[in-house]
């Protein structure tokens, strides 16, 4: 028998290895992380917890991946597309490969994703995808074009998953927050008191709010920013 499964994509550090210890916490659910680093994934030990390597850039990866998820007998019930890369610089510092690795993992990553846990979730009932954006999804920070780029594409991915979505039951939302304290802002903003910074567990939080509700309404589009901050 299918048993449901949540997979969280780049879930082998930073917010997405918060939000997926808390599912696995706060769910029956097994939870699949994935990342390119096997050393790091393996290094993770938590209950329900399944670490797979994948980059979500590359389609085999991807494929093989949910065929890993078929022949276990598990179905995508919750996606998160977490994963992605931030390479900062000017749009005039930028170069073609940067701006390409950056679209690679956060865009075509999520897309890919998305397409194989669509089909699994139209034929069992339906299916929860959020998407962890940005601030910069929906704003346009200097020094940030290729990420805000992608981010902006990823609003626009879980616009079109909602409305593609909504007769099978797949209901999709984004997840925009501020600057969280993880890695990737250590080294991209290093000038920056991390102690100021949102938590993960915020996001992670965001994420448990979006899955409970189940109503005929629902909220599609979640800012997080910090509760000190003046910035709407
Ligand atoms: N930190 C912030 O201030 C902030 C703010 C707003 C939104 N976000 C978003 O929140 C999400 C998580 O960010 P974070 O700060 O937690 O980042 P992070 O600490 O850099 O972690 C990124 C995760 O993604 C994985 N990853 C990167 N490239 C991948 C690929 N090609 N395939 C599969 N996994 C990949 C990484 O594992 P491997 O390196 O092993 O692949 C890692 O697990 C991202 O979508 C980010 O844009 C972050």
């Amino acid at each position: 028998m299918s048993q449901p499964c949540a997979i969280v994509t780049g879930g082998s550090r930073g917010i997405g290895l918060v939000i997926a210890k808390r599912l696995a916490d706060k769910s029956d659910m097994t939870v699949t992380i994935c990342g390119r680093d096997s050393e790091r994934l393996e290094s993770i030990r938590h209950q329900n917890i399944q670490g797979l390597v994948c980059d979500v850039s590359r389609e085999k990866d991807v494929l093989r991946m949910f065929e890993t998820l078929d022949q276990s007998d598990m179905v995508p019930a919750v996606l998160i597309n977490n994963a992605a890369v931030g390479i900062f610089g000017s749009i005039e510092e930028t170069t073609l490969e940067e701006w390409e690795t950056v679209q690679a993992v956060n865009v075509r990553g999520a897309f890919l994703c998305t397409r194989e846990s669509m089909k699994r979730m139209r034929q069992n009932g339906g299916g929860r995808i959020i998407n962890i954006g940005s601030v910069v999804s929906q704003k346009g920070y200097p020094r940030q074009s290729a990420y805000t780029a992608s981010k902006h594409a990823l609003l626009g991915l879980t616009k079109v998953t909602a409305v593609e979505g909504a007769e099978a039951g797949i209901i999709a939302q984004i997840i925009c927050p501020g600057g969280v304290d993880t890695e990737m802002v250590g080294d991209a903003r290093p000038d920056l008191d991390r102690t100021k910074l949102i938590a993960p567990k915020d996001v992670a939080d965001a994420v448990m709010f979006c899955l409970q509700q189940q109503g005929n309404a629902i909220t599609d589009i979640v800012p997080i920013r910090r509760r000190t901050s003046q910035a709407f």
